[in-house]
């Protein structure tokens, strides 16, 4: 059976929308149908032009096993098709019904200590089981079989937020998708052996049988065993995800699929997911309470445009105000939402979209904002979103546009997983602050910058900057001191390039594939106690403070840049600088301040002659470039409260201030956003 009459099914035709994308989550089965009406009304008011449906519907639309009821659904595709809202359609996988755990508790994830969760939240299901997924595929071919022609299907969203609650489970299910997972990666007990190092503490398994997930054990469980379960367990959601695709794909070849990240998450590799999905899509939410939310707002955009090399991508997800689910929840201040939506843009986001369109009456998040508050559309947020809106709907000839860097931050999860495991020298580390504390003073600079995975191409890369790179591939230290041999910049920081893929140490002296490029060893890690604090003396004279770590470098070729100025390491080096080939590489074997840390970067910048995108912005404003067929846009953001002014090099029309005239100089209010163009 097909959708409804009511609407010409022209087969293919669909409802793309002609600029920026936005709108957000659409959840219609929370409310009576008469109010259906007057929401695509409002959408049309609103401008809405996109919005994702059916996330949460599968106990509506699966009421029994195999009793499928999509007739209220095709009447919400109806609507929105007759309305002119194009569907990212979810494919309601997210929560299964609670028939399903009912009649197979065996779906339900375990802890590692063995617990069960239960029904009753949501994502409640075994990454590995099979009864979740044949239900699963067998909803999205009866979904996507109904909804193929359907003119208001425009791309699916498959499932939502993979892993969000339930990124790992250690189940007897789970523990036999490990052991075939590992069979298919070692091929033989004997390389898993040797790959985990089970030499160490009586671990040699016989067989593969005698293998378990890294349930909860006496003491620290095996390393290798516990990087192996990451990768295994983002597989297995992964596997979630390319079943469904799979689909997808045969029934409807070409309707785009997507599924939203969830920000930078630990637990799911971006870079390893974006290959398979035609446009990358990201959720977050930015914490009014936090003044440096834009710059970690700015990190997680770069990353999901970096992720799919430079394509455009969607914001799936954000709060039109405050959200429910931290300790405090405040409202974003008036402009702040305007802003920090304009943010995903100038960083490249082709689409806009909140949680949720209609504000829950009940249920867990009725005090999440919405695009329609409890309080209707006289409401200050109503009014924000509509006017963001309407000024999106005016500029459609920036969507398609791109950005290029010349600066890239390196950023590897499986690094990341082996780094934050226990048993090391320190677990103070935390591989996203370190990110973050590189990543900053680019931000700040101004400096345009794509996040990359360790094996990417770098050679269009003038700077290239490793925070925290522990799990480092031979392939990919020839590969970064490759890239100084030519000419790059690079800066590392310390306890990078210590283990090889199965978190075995690389010998020969820390960091053994980084030390020819970097020009030093590493003596011993010196990590610093909680709270201490050591002198850092620079070559200007001037001392900063650092903490968290320290180490003792042996130069070996390594110029001093700055040196330990207190403790034990008093008279080493803290910072250094090694000519290589046509470049130069850095290290920094501690964590400075950020001021320090900026002074460094903008020395290492220089160095590498990469320079921002507006020469002399001031503090707090964010500068970007998109350009394309639609134009050239510089992008300006004031993240401060004070107006700023800015001077441009050349005057420059603000295409969202119509009919203002091209100018040289610039006021930004607080919150301002401009987009500029010399046409
Ligand atoms: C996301 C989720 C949405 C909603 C939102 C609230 O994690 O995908 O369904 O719960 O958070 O902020």
């Amino acid at each position: 059976m097909r959708p409804s009459d009511a609407v010409a099914t022209d087969a293919r035709r669909r409802l793309r929308p002609a600029g920026i994308a936005f709108g957000g989550d659409y959840n219609p089965e929370q409310w009576p149908e008469e109010v259906w009406a007057e929401d695509v009304a409002l959408m049309k008011e609103a401008g809405v032009s996109m919005v994702t449906a059916g996330i949460f519907s599968w106990a509506e639309v699966e009421p029994r096993p195999g009793a499928f009821d999509f007739a209220w659904f095709d009447r919400v595709m109806d609507n929105l098709a007759g309305a002119g809202v194009a569907v990212c359609l979810a494919t309601m996988t997210a929560s299964p019904p609670p028939w399903l755990s009912r009649l197979h508790p065996e779906i339900l994830p375990e802890t590692a200590d063995g617990r069960r969760m239960w029904p009753g939240g949501r994502q409640h299901y075994c990454p590995s089981s099979r009864v979740y997924r044949e239900h699963a595929t067998r909803l999205v071919e009866r979904l996507a079989d109904r909804y193929a022609d359907h003119p208001a299907l425009e791309m699916w969203h498959i499932g939502n937020e993979y892993g969000c609650h339930t990124p790992m489970c250690w189940c007897d299910e789970s523990a036999a998708d490990f052991r075939r997972w590992l069979s298919e990666r070692y091929g033989d007990i004997g390389t898993l052996n040797e790959a985990w190092s089970t030499a160490f503490w009586a671990q040699r398994y016989d067989t593969f049988g005698e293998v378990l997930p890294p349930r909860l054990a006496p003491t620290f469980p095996n390393p290798a065993q516990q990087l192996d379960f990451a990768r295994f367990s983002d597989d297995a959601l992964l596997r979630c995800c390319l079943a469904e695709k799979e689909v997808l794909r045969r029934i409807t070849p070409d309707v785009p699929v997507t599924t939203n990240f969830i920000g930078v998450y630990k637990h799911v590799d971006t870079f390893g997911w974006a290959a398979h999905q035609d446009v990358a899509s990201v959720d977050f939410y930015q914490d009014p309470y936090d003044q440096d939310t834009h710059i970690s707002a700015g990190f997680v955009f770069d990353v999901t445009r970096s992720a799919r090399e430079g394509r455009p991508w969607m914001l799936m997800e954000q709060a039109p105000g405050a959200v429910n689910w931290r300790e405090r929840n405040g409202p974003k201040p008036p402009g702040r939402m305007r802003l920090w939506s304009w943010q995903a843009v100038a960083q490249g986001a082709d689409a806009v979209l909140y949680f949720q369109w209609r504000q829950s009456r009940g249920g867990a998040e009725k005090y999440h904002s919405a695009m329609v508050p409890h309080g209707g559309t006289d409401t200050r947020v109503f009014r924000e979103v509509r006017a963001l809106g309407r000024e999106f709907a005016s500029v459609p000839q920036i969507a398609g546009t791109r950005s290029t860097a010349e600066a890239a931050l390196v950023l590897d999860w499986n690094s990341w997983w082996a780094l934050e495991l226990d048993s090391h020298p320190s677990t103070a580390l935390d591989q996203m602050k370190i990110a973050l504390a590189h990543y900053r003073p680019l931000f700040e600079a101004g400096i345009a910058c794509d996040v990359v995975p360790p094996d990417r191409d770098l050679s269009g890369y003038r700077l290239v900057v490793v925070p925290n790179l522990y799990l480092l591939k031979e392939p990919d230290a020839e590969r970064l001191t490759a890239f100084v041999r030519r000419g790059g910049h690079l800066l590392v920081s310390f306890f990078s390039g210590i283990v090889d893929d199965c978190d075995r140490v690389h010998l020969g002296g820390y960091p053994a594939p980084l030390r020819e490029v970097l020009g030093l060893r590493i003596e011993e890690f010196w990590p610093l106690a909680e709270k201490e604090t050591l002198d850092v003396r620079h070559a200007d004279g001037t001392i900063s403070r650092a903490d968290l770590w320290s180490e003792a470098v042996v130069p070996e070729g390594a110029g001093t840049v700055a040196e330990f100025g207190s403790g034990p390491l008093a008279g080493q080096p803290a910072v250094t600088r090694h000519s290589f080939g046509s470049g130069t590489a850095w290290y920094v074997a501690t964590r400075l301040t950020p001021e320090a840390m900026r002074a460094l970067t903008d020395e290492v910048c220089r160095t590498a002659d990469v320079g921002p995108v507006l020469t002399g912005l001031p503090e707090h404003v964010q500068a970007t470039v998109r350009a394309g067929d639609g134009g050239h846009f510089v992008f300006l953001l004031n993240h401060g409260q004070e107006p700023a002014e800015i001077t441009l090099p050349e005057p420059m029309t603000d295409v969202l201030a119509q009919g203002a005239a091209p100018a040289h100089r610039i006021t930004l209010p607080g919150a301002g956003v401009a987009v500029l163009t010399t046409r």
